[in-house]
């Protein structure tokens, strides 16, 4: 709304993308953050934008739905963000193959591919002659399931083509830890950092992993840290750049290299990362791409998902406390969610309406009974 002031608590592609989204509305917004935190999500992240190949849980209506939108709203913007601010995000279209590698994972990846294909979206079942073909150093598998529109970009380009587009707009940046919300009656005031009073008519929660540590939300938040460990290994020489899943993980070329990831492991704030992990990631790059077996680690590690008990995003108003409002819990899902993210709060914030049913996100799943705000879906 035009006339109000947003501070934005977390300065992750999440925050940069709301803020950014307000800012272009008419809202006044500042992004409350210290700067690079070891193991924040969004420079350790992938870049996946796998909407279709890590939409496993359908028993969620309308998730894939939205994961899908949030892939092309992404494009959308990657360009335009090229456009406005110089910074390409190393956009990588080449689809997503994710290789069945036994009669199983043969079974699972063709229900998935049928499936999606009776939604109307792009999908196709690859035999074994056609995988061998296209990538000739894979590990001879059984098929694999195509999706031609899933990808991946470069998140810290993202995160900076997100950032400079939002000062660009007027989005203002306070270098600072926010410690605890303020609050009086039932209204939101600002928030409390090391330095003094924030004052603000709203509050985005969007501090990834660590939302949970501002002080006096009116109840805990269900997100916890989930830490991912990746490696890099050089790509290998004459194979075409290509986004592989496999063997319970996957590989992605960036630059000269080829990116490995990712564990889920619940192990609070620790960031370090693991020589059982490396092990495990290293499994993955051999079952995928044999030549990878002996080829040397470049570099190991590790970042904090922030996570939910369902895996979905909190995105939207607090069921109770005004002018509280929430973009956290991304999980696996943070870079593929962000402009969507964005979009979805400073529409709420300024119309009441989303752009998409983003129901499926709503903050007060977790806890329904006593809800004051029925929260549009669009
Ligand atoms: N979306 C990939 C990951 O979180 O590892």
């Amino acid at each position: 709304m035009p006339g109000i002031e947003v501070v934005i608590v977390g300065g992750g592609v999440i925050g940069w993308a709301c803020g950014r989204a307000l800012a272009t509305r008419g809202t006044g917004v500042a992004i409350v953050d210290p700067g690079p935190v070891p193991g924040a999500a969004t420079p350790a992240s992938a870049g996946m934008l796998a909407a279709q190949t890590e939409a496993h849980d359908e028993r969620k209506p309308g998730v894939l739905a939205l994961c899908v939108r949030a892939r092309e709203t992404t494009l959308r913007t990657a360009r335009s963000l090229t456009d406005t601010t110089g910074i390409d995000v190393g956009l990588l279209q080449r689809g997503i193959a994710q290789l069945a590698l036994d009669e199983t994972e043969e079974r699972t990846l063709r229900a998935a591919v049928a499936h999606q294909r009776q939604l109307g979206l792009r999908a196709e079942w690859l035999d074994a002659t056609e995988v061998h073909s296209a990538w000739p150093a894979t590990a001879p598998a059984r098929g694999a399931a195509f999706v031609p529109e899933d990808g991946a970009l470069d998140p810290t380009a993202l995160a900076a083509g997100l950032r400079a587009d939002a000062e660009r707009v007027g989005v203002r940046h306070i270098p600072q830890r926010a410690r605890a919300l303020e609050v009086a009656d039932t209204q939101v005031r600002g928030v409390r950092t090391e330095a003094g009073l924030q004052e603000a008519d709203a509050v985005v929660l969007a501090a990834g992993a660590w939302s949970s540590e501002l002080r006096l939300l009116p109840r805990p938040l269900p997100v916890e840290p989930m830490r991912g460990q990746m490696i890099a290994l050089p790509w290998p020489e004459r194979m075409q750049p290509a986004i592989l899943y496999g063997h319970g993980g996957y590989l992605l070329p960036r630059r000269s290299e080829a990116l490995v990831g990712a564990t889920m492991e619940s192990v609070g704030f620790d960031h370090t990362t693991t020589p059982d992990a490396q092990a495990w990631l290293r499994a993955i790059a051999r079952a995928v791409i044999p030549s990878l077996g002996l080829a040397p680690v470049a570099r190991h590690w590790a970042g904090l998902r922030p996570m939910t008990p369902d895996g979905l995003p909190l995105i939207g108003p607090d069921p109770q406390l005004d002018g509280l409002w929430y973009a956290t819990g991304h999980g696996r899902n943070g870079i593929l969610l962000a402009v969507l993210t964005g979009e979805i709060i400073a529409d709420l914030l300024h119309t009441g309406q989303a752009p998409v049913d983003a129901g499926a996100f709503r903050p007060d799943r977790f806890h329904r009974s006593g809800s004051r705000h029925n929260q549009p879906n669009g």
